[in-house]
C-alpha cells in the first residue's frame, strides 16, 4: 500500500519531503495490530462483535506507539486516522471531515484500494473493475474522500502498476533472504 500512497501523493501534489513521510506513515500504519491477536486477524469468517470491536482498537495503539517517537511527530495522524471516516463514524477517533488531514485521507484510500484487491482469509482480492465500482460508493457514504479517489480513478491502471511492482521487489527480497539462509 506504500508504493500506492506514495504514487497518490505524487499525484496529488505533495512536496519532496512530504512524499517521504507518507512512506513512513504507509509502512507505520498498522503496527497497532500486533495488539490484535492472530485469530481475529486471520479468521476466515466474518467477526462477532466483540472480535470486530478489538479489531478497531488497532490505530489507537498505532498512535499511542508512534507518539512516542518525537522525530514521527508529523506523521502520526497519517499513519493512525486511516480508518476515520468524514462523517465521524470511522474509528477509533470518531473524527469529522477537516479534522482529517490529507496525508490521512491518502493513506486511507491506499489502504482501501490495496485490501480490496488483495486475498483476505474470507474473501478473494476483487478484481480492478469491481474495485473502480466500489471506490465511488464509498466517496458517496463519505468514509473516503472525493478528490483522491478520482486521482486514484483516473490514474489507475499506473498506480496498481506500482502496486504490482512493489509487490514483486518485496516477494524478491524475501527470496533472496531465504536463499542467504539457506547458503549460510
Ligand atoms: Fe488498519
Amino acid at each position: 500500500m506504500t508504493a500506492v500512497a506514495e504514487k497518490l501523493a505524487r499525484l496529488m501534489g505533495l512536496s519532496r519531503q512530504e512524499r517521504v513521510f507518507i512512506q513512513v506513515a504507509g509502512y507505520l500504519h498498522d503496527p497497532g495490530k500486533l495488539s490484535t491477536p492472530r485469530e481475529i486477524l486471520e479468521k476466515a469468517g466474518p467477526l462477532t462483535p466483540e472480535e470486530y470491536s478489538i479489531l478497531k482498537k488497532h490505530p489507537y495503539y498505532t498512535f499511542q506507539l508512534l507518539s512516542r517517537i518525537e522525530t514521527f511527530q508529523s506523521i502520526v495522524p497519517w499513519a493512525s486516522f486511516h480508518h476515520e471516516g468524514l462523517r465521524g463514524d470511522g474509528y477509533p477517533f470518531h473524527l469529522t471531515g477537516e479534522e482529517i488531514p490529507l496525508g490521512s485521507r491518502i493513506i486511507q484510500a491506499a489502504d482501501v484500494f490495496t485490501a480490496l484487491l488483495e486475498d483476505r482469509p474470507y474473501r478473494k482480492g476483487m478484481s480492478i473493475g469491481e474495485v473502480r465500482s466500489i471506490l465511488p460508493e464509498m466517496v458517496k457514504d463519505e468514509q473516503l474522500d472525493g478528490r483522491v479517489i478520482g486521482m486514484l480513478d483516473k490514474n489507475i491502471e499506473e498506480i496498481n502498476a506500482a502496486r504490482e511492482q512493489s509487490q514483486r521487489e518485496i516477494l524478491k527480497s524475501f527470496l533472496s533472504m531465504e536463499v542467504d539462509k539457506i547458503e549460510e
